[in-house]
């Protein structure tokens, strides 16, 4: 439906396609008619010095994915309230009035699901006032949109507001990938990377290679764009997008919503892909016009598809995937993915089985359904149609029944169309516009004790343990929003709603027809309460950022001291770590997360999960006298001396997730190198963007050969740092008197 807007609106964010599309010519003047799949083509158009990131390490710019190294320049950053405070507390270090390019900030994480939005709301805007002060103040000073608690989780409120074809941007938040529903380029990262992009440096990445995925048919039935990529994480695993941009093309594009391709790029995350993104295609004309963007479609006309001077917002033909995978949309079946891992994947037909075979819990206590992933007007349409036709049977859920609207123009919406209304007679707990229990915000109030087995059934995207609730040992599956609610009347993770009864009081059976829903409202998007629409991006000078010295959750960074010229003399090894040393090891998440926006309070944790490689205890630290204090005291005691020191591990240090604090927390503490067997890749590039040296062993053996307490002097390291930052360096070591040294 070609829906109109229902209220006036904020000024569509329309992204630079003229300066794009420039970059865009000087992209083709070095590679002339060299195919492109659209993800090249963006960001190339993207770079800050075209010639420079093409031509260097490549034959010629013939190859460039998985060998150049792009410098790119963002058009846009978006940051959720857990990473904006490390994020923006980094960014005031550099002491500029206004962020270099439009930034937003999204209120989210820090709200609990439990009894419903009225109650949960003010009482996690309460719990968090501190941190939501200074987030906003921070927004008004520097000119950056703030979307208060209550307003939306961050990648539903991009893709209505921000999100648009040949856009490029950095999102700090996994799921920033989202947006590529819409057919731009989003890229999860750190805050770190994020300041880069706020501050006009480049940021750089290595040149994607690209999975091409070719959608044929058309869904049909219980079949939603979820199972499509519920499908896809069972065939690719959680490490098989690695290094990918996931490049969705073909005829079955044509087919899908815009908030269906958003859903797909979402669970791009789950299978470690880059970023996920659509062409721009018929699902996106209705979807701008019905969110207030008719200056977006009117923009990209002339250079989308078919548009013989650019050809901009589309793959060329005959472009080639490094890995290219077929899907067809026609005969998919829905999915389950789970328990504990996204790429456990089960057809809806195997499930029972499955259940059966793993002895899953033949039961589950709650549905949810919504989140970032799918709380789309198509989407909970299509759950109410089921929850229509179950209640005219005279049925309620089995299960406990929660529903997540993911902004509140989506809520507002699904009020006007008495839909929220439908889940709530049901029985429903409608909860804020939040992640909540997406991101283990969820109070439980079912009786389920922690460490007791259990099953759910979600919509979200994730499903580690814990992730939800707390409990490790909850059984999270993920599926779509329709199978999670008609499941949700069974209460049986063996129903089958496709070709499974429901028994009846009369005797009788019923059975649910495919559920139908509406991919836009009819008359558009309502605006809904006003209270939560953003600030303004203008900056004010006059504004001061609100921390309270006083604070234990917030504290204003100071700049870390520079180093000298020359070489690192005198450090000393803090700790030997043995085994795997994942972020969580170096910086524990947990109530831990409550000290995100505060360095000192958060570096009490550092290095806490470490094994001691010479005695075997975890977090036990040894002085060059014998005294013994765990790690972070120890480094506090050498800070206070004014001695540097090192962490001496094994191989890929730092694996897990990009968390910056696991990078920030050791420098903070005094850490100037790390030396490794080998470093996971973006802990080593978060490394290098705190000033903390990652230092590989040229012979692995040598791990044998240093200990705690020994000193340690670089010789070649200020060279190869002034000539680009790779190269040998030596270490001068001292053995520790402990170790038989002097
Ligand atoms: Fe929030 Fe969960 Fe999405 S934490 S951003 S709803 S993945």
């Amino acid at each position: 439906p070609a829906a109109t807007p229902s209220a006036p609106r904020r000024r569509a964010a329309v992204p630079p396609y003229k300066k794009i599309l420039d970059k865009f010519e000087d992209v083709r003047s070095i590679l002339g008619t060299q195919k492109l799949s659209l993800a090249e083509k963006i960001l190339y158009s993207h770079l800050d010095n075209v010639e420079d990131s093409l031509l260097t390490n490549t034959s010629n710019g013939k190859n460039i994915r998985g060998n150049a190294n792009l410098k790119l320049k963002p058009d846009r950053v978006a940051m959720q309230d857990a990473s904006a405070q490390m994020a923006i507390l980094q960014f005031m270090t550099c002491n500029l009035p206004s962020t270099a390019v439009p930034a937003s900030i999204h209120c989210d994480h820090m709200i609990v699901g439990e009894k419903g939005a009225d109650t949960d709301l003010p009482n996690s805007i309460a719990g968090n006032k501190e941190v939501f002060d200074f987030l906003e103040s921070a927004a008004k000073r520097y000119g950056i949109e703030f979307w208060p608690p209550g307003a939306g989780i961050i990648h539903q409120s991009v893709l209505e507001n921000y999100s648009a074809p040949g856009l490029m941007m950095l999102g700090t938040d996994s799921h920033t990938p989202n947006a590529g529903g819409l057919g731009a380029i989003a890229i999860g990262v750190g805050g770190a990377d994020a300041v880069d992009a706020l501050v006009d440096a480049p940021w750089e990445l290595k040149a994607p290679k690209v999975l091409g995925v070719r959608l044929e048919g058309k869904l049909s039935g219980w079949a939603s764009p979820k199972d499509v990529i519920l499908h896809l994480a069972g065939k690719l695993t959680v490490r098989g997008g690695t290094g990918l941009v996931i490049e969705y093309h073909g005829p079955g594009v044509e087919t899908l919503s815009a908030t269906g391709m958003a859903t797909i790029c979402n669970m791009g995350a789950e299978v470690g892909a880059t970023t996920s993104i659509f062409p721009f295609s018929k699902g996106h004309v209705p979807y701008l016009n019905a969110t207030g963007r008719t200056a977006i479609i009117d923009a990209v006309q002339g250079i989308a598809y078919g548009s013989e001077k650019h050809n901009f917002l589309v793959a060329d033909e005959g472009t080639e995937y490094d890995e290219l995978v077929t899907i067809d949309l026609s005969t998919l079946e829905p999915h389950i993915n789970g328990p504990f891992t996204p790429d456990l994947s089960t057809p809806l037909s195997k499930f029972k089985d499955a259940v059966e075979i793993n002895k899953w819990p033949d039961t589950f206590g709650a549905g949810l359904i919504g989140s970032c992933t799918n709380s789309s007007f198509e989407d909970m349409t299509r759950a109410e149609d089921l929850v229509k036709q179950a209640h005219a049977a005279g049925l309620k859920p089995k299960s406990d029944f929660f529903i997540t609207p993911g902004s509140e123009q989506v809520r507002a919406t699904l009020e006007d169309s008495n839909t929220l209304q439908t889940f709530a007679a049901a029985g429903g707990t409608v909860l804020a516009n939040a992640c909540g229990p997406c991101i283990g915000q969820w109070k439980r109030t079912d009786g389920v004790q922690k460490g007791e087995e259990n099953a759910i059934l979600c919509s979200y995207n994730r499903n580690f343990p814990g992730r939800n609730d707390g409990n490790p040992k909850t059984m999270s599956f993920l599926a779509s929003p329709e199978l999670v609610t008609a499941m949700s009347y069974s209460g049986s993770t063996s129903f089958n709603p496709i070709t499974d009864s429901i028994p009846l009081p009369s005797g009788e059976a019923f059975r649910f027809e495919p559920p139908k829903g509406n991919a836009l409202p009819g008359s558009g998007f309502s605006i809904g309460n006003p209270d939560f629409l953003p600030t303004s991006a203008k900056p004010d000078s006059s504004m001061q950022v609100v921390v309270d010295p006083e604070s234990d959750r917030l504290a204003i960074l100071e700049p870390f001291e520079p180093y000298g010229e020359g070489e690192l003399k005198d450090l000393r090894v803090l700790y030997k770590v043995k085994g795997q040393c994942t972020t969580d090891t170096i910086s524990a998440a947990g109530p831990w997360l409550k000290y995100k926006g505060h360095l000192p309070n958060i570096a009490e944790n550092t290095l806490i999960g470490a094994i001691n490689a010479e005695t075997g205890e975890t977090n036990v630290a040894y002085d060059s006298d014998g005294s013994k204090s765990s790690i972070p005291d120890l480094a506090k005691k050498w800070k206070s001396q004014n001695q540097s020191w090192l962490v001496v591990a094994e191989d890929n240090y730092g694996e897990g997730s990009a968390r910056e604090h696991a990078a920030l927390q050791p420098r903070y503490l005094g850490g100037k190198v790390i030396l490794s067997k080998s470093f996971a890749r973006i802990h080593e590039t978060n490394l290098k963007k705190q000033g903390v040296v990652p230092l590989t062993f040229a012979d692995k053996a040598d791990y044998d050969r240093i200990s705690a307490n020994d000193s340690v002097e670089t010789v070649g390291l200020y060279d190869v740092l002034q000539s680009g930052g790779q190269g040998e360096v030596r270490l001068k070591v001292r053995k520790a008197k402990r170790w038989g040294g002097v």
